[in-house]
């Protein structure tokens, strides 16, 4: 989704800077072509030459250069992005302000498009009413904001203000490139992940799934603009701290939160590997091994049923068919049988972890699409919303 794609990266004085090298190896090796611009800050922590050496493609540190002579314009026009990482909070006023005093903020002022940051900063800079008025503004000037992650920060405090990992940061590039802000407005409930039943406080039935695909609507759907709610059981990785996320690991917690919050969605995408069965009668103390052990299982609530029975107006309702066989007409069949809008038919024999190949099927239609779990989440986004 990044090949060819033109990012400008602008690197600040933060401590953080490091972080912006893995970002750019990450970008270029995704196909992007990337130059930086490092601030004269910057360069106390980071070197011009890790950046040259490692997208292979030119870094610019000075504003007055015979051989760039209008680089701020030049630059800014060149990029299908630009994106700050880490973004000091002295970037932020200065970009929120128009102020243009360096290569950098001349090259934010000098361009017509939305520019992408991530702020990173001592947990008190970030909190300041002014930070806080400059994130304000540049998010209502189009900008794209990502939040700081929260952890034990280098200045020795902790709270709210590391660099997100670049593998999130390069997600959102990723999203961001590939669509506009079509989903302003949209309120979108997403699950994911693989239901925990428990056996005793030790064990628990689960099944495979990674919430890769759910995670991907989530990270998707937040970028084009929408506001997102991701109930999740166990997935694989913890999903981004900007997306609103709540923890149901068993069926029916799953089916509580997703009834609690199904109010004023426009869609409901669930993606969830929920449980068909959970142990009758789950121990409190752990069983202790002697012999061979039968299990008496129960059915759980079906999620998507009870919420096709009970459809709300207006309300999109997409389910997921991950099937080994007769792929198609076992999907079709749950489409009409839960009373569903869409349903993505997953092919478990040719699916793999971050690749996927699907078959959104509605009662008229039907689009097959192959590649990364990311774009297809842009596709099935596309195709409910019909944009
Ligand atoms: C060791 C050290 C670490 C710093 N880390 C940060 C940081 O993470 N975020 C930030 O906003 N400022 C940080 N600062 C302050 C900035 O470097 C300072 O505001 C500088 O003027 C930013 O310049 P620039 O935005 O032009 O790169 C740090 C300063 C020092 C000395």
């Amino acid at each position: 989704m990044l090949k060819d794609k033109k990012i400008l990266l602008g690197v600040t004085g933060g401590i953080s800077a490091y972080k912006a090298i893995d970002l750019a190896s990450r970008l270029t090796k995704a196909g992007a072509v990337v130059r930086t611009i490092l601030t004269k800050n910057a360069q106390e922590f980071v070197t011009a030459l890790n950046f040259a050496a490692i997208t292979g493609n030119p870094v610019l540190t000075k504003e007055f250069q015979l051989n760039e002579p209008i680089a701020h314009v030049e630059w800014a026009g060149w990029a299908d992005l630009i994106v700050v990482a880490p973004a000091t909070g002295n970037i932020l006023a200065k970009a929120a302000n128009g102020i243009a005093d360096d290569l950098l903020s001349s090259t934010l002022l000098a361009s017509p498009k939305p520019i992408f940051f991530a702020p990173a900063m001592n947990i008190f800079m970030y909190a300041n009413k002014a930070t806080q008025n400059n994130v304000e503004t540049l998010k209502s000037y189009g900008h794209y904001l990502m939040e700081p992650a929260s952890g034990m920060l280098a200045c020795g405090y902790e709270g709210k203000g590391r660099l997100p990992e670049p593998a999130e940061i390069a997600q959102a590039i990723s999203i961001i490139l590939n669509s506009t802000r079509d989903l302003v407005g949209k309120k979108l409930l997403i699950t994911a992940g693989a239901s925990r039943e428990s056996i005793d406080p030790m064990r628990f039935i689960t099944n495979h799934s990674t919430g890769k695909m759910g995670l991907a609507l989530a990270i998707a759907a937040y970028w084009r603009g929408a506001e997102v709610t991701l109930i999740h059981s166990w997935i694989d990785q913890s999903p981004p701290e900007y997306i609103n996320a709540i923890k149901a690991l068993t069926a029916q917690e799953m089916h509580n939160e997703v009834f609690r919050t199904r109010k004023d969605q426009d869609a409901i995408i669930m993606t969830a590997a929920v449980a068909d069965y959970r142990p009758a009668q789950p121990q409190s103390d752990k069983i202790k091994k002697s012999g061979d052990l039968s299990l008496e299982l129960v059915r759980t609530k079906d999620i998507l049923a009870d919420l096709g029975n009970d459809k709300l107006e207006g309300q999109i309702l997409v389910g997921f068919a991950a099937e080994s066989e007769n792929l198609n007409e076992n999907a079709k069949a749950k489409l009409h049988k839960k009373n569903l809008d869409y349903i993505v038919a997953n092919d478990l024999a040719v699916s793999g972890m971050n690749e996927t190949n699907i078959n959104i099927i509605s009662q008229d239609s039907q689009i097959e699409f192959a590649g990364s779990k990311l774009a297809a989440a842009n596709q099935i986004l596309d195709t409910i919303f019909k944009v």
